[in-house]
């Protein structure tokens, strides 16, 4: 069985974070969250993986994962010129994907659960299909299956009257007969290929579409809440690690995860739960967590930060509370002067609430 990862489109609901490269790079507990999904199809056995670049940055995503080695996988890069729907992409892969079985994955969905077992019923089935639903709150906002008779009878993509609040969760259980009813898609309201039409069409023809409620963490990262809310959700489930070293006076309470080569030090506290990365400094007063992430390289000093993530390299010197905020790398926040003015060097896009 084969993997598709999807790693292009524009990602514009996460700007500015997204002016320098593709969301699905963005971490989440330090770590890129299309990396979660790669580890996810590895887990169930899927090491043959493509994965779909395009767009600003992609070629990131090549010198992040390079040929997949360092990730226990075989990669292939497929170039998506436009993100004209994930339909589209899907079939883009298939020279990749030949006569077999596959999953298609979103790079910017999580799921908690191992998907083993959902591989295992497909590859033994006569499926033609096979999707995650979720229940969620605000239907109008994913692609939606109405199902009666325990048998999903219509799939819509971002209805305006919802017909339940089961969401199509971004992992896709396919099989190469999806490639001839993509061929004969128009394109949607949004002006995409949707995989949810797609899907339907195989309902049209009477082929068989199985579906799983999930109930555990699953979260399409769309937005910097989202974000927010699966790096609290991950780190809350990482087995606890000290790599670094510290000062007798600090505080360490919690689910905590600290990186070789890290100095806590003069009255810091950090609670849980928090990752803190490689040769990061905290020192001076600083208070971190809970909920938050801190990158590689990243120095902080006199501030106390929350529910936040900080990238790598970034340096915060300042007297200054930080709650629910996403910083990106090589920022610097420090406070120079006695003076109430501040200096910024914003890029565009760049929220503040002072
Ligand atoms: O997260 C689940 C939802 O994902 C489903 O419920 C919807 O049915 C499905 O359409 C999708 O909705 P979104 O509006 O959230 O999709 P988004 O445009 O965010 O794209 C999903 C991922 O696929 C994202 O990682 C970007 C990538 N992508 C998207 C498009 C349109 C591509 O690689 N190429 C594309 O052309």
């Amino acid at each position: 069985m084969k993997g598709i990862i999807l790693h292009g489109g524009h990602g514009t609901r996460l700007r500015p974070l997204t002016h320098t490269g593709p969301k699905q790079l963005l971490p989440i507990a330090n770590k890129p969250m299309s990396e979660y999904c790669l580890e996810s199809l590895r887990t169930a056995g899927i090491t043959d993986i493509a994965i779909i670049i395009g767009g600003i940055g992609s070629n990131k995503v090549q010198e992040y994962y390079g040929d997949g080695k360092d990730f226990g996988v075989k990669l292939s890069y497929i170039e998506q010129d436009s993100p004209k729907g994930i339909a589209h992409a899907v079939r883009l892969c298939k020279d990749f994907v030949g006569n077999e079985k596959f999953v298609v994955f979103l790079g910017d969905n999580i799921i908690q659960k191992n998907i083993q077992d959902y591989v295992s019923d497909f590859v033994n089935s006569d499926d033609a299909a096979s999707i995650l639903l979720c229940e969620v709150n605000n239907p109008s906002q994913f692609g939606i299956a109405e199902i009666k008779n325990e048998k999903i009878i219509k799939l819509i993509e971002k209805p305006k009257n919802p017909p339940s609040n089961l969401a199509v969760t971004g992992i896709y259980f396919l099989t190469p007969i999806i490639f001839d009813l993509i061929d004969k898609l128009k394109p949607s309201w949004r002006n995409e290929f949707e995989i949810v039409d797609a899907l339907q069409m195989l309902l049209d023809i009477n082929k068989k579409v199985r579906y799983y409620v999930i109930t555990d963490f699953w979260k399409d990262t769309g937005t910097p809440e989202d974000i927010l809310q699966a790096n609290k959700t991950i780190l809350e489930n990482m087995k606890p690690y000290f790599y670094g070293t510290k000062d007798d006076d600090i505080i360490i309470e919690g689910n905590v995860m600290i990186g070789e080569g890290t100095l806590i030090k003069n009255n810091s506290k950090i609670m849980g739960p928090v990752i803190i990365g490689k040769n990061c400094i905290i020192n001076d007063d600083v208070c971190v967590g809970p909920n938050t992430s801190i990158g590689d390289n990243s120095k902080l000093s006199h501030c106390k930060i929350k529910n936040s993530i900080i990238m790598e390299n970034c340096e915060i010197d300042c007297n200054i509370k930080i709650k629910n905020s996403i910083i990106s790398s090589n920022s610097n926040i420090s406070k120079k002067t006695d003076q109430d003015e501040k200096i910024f060097l914003l890029g565009e896009g760049t929220k503040i609430s002072l």
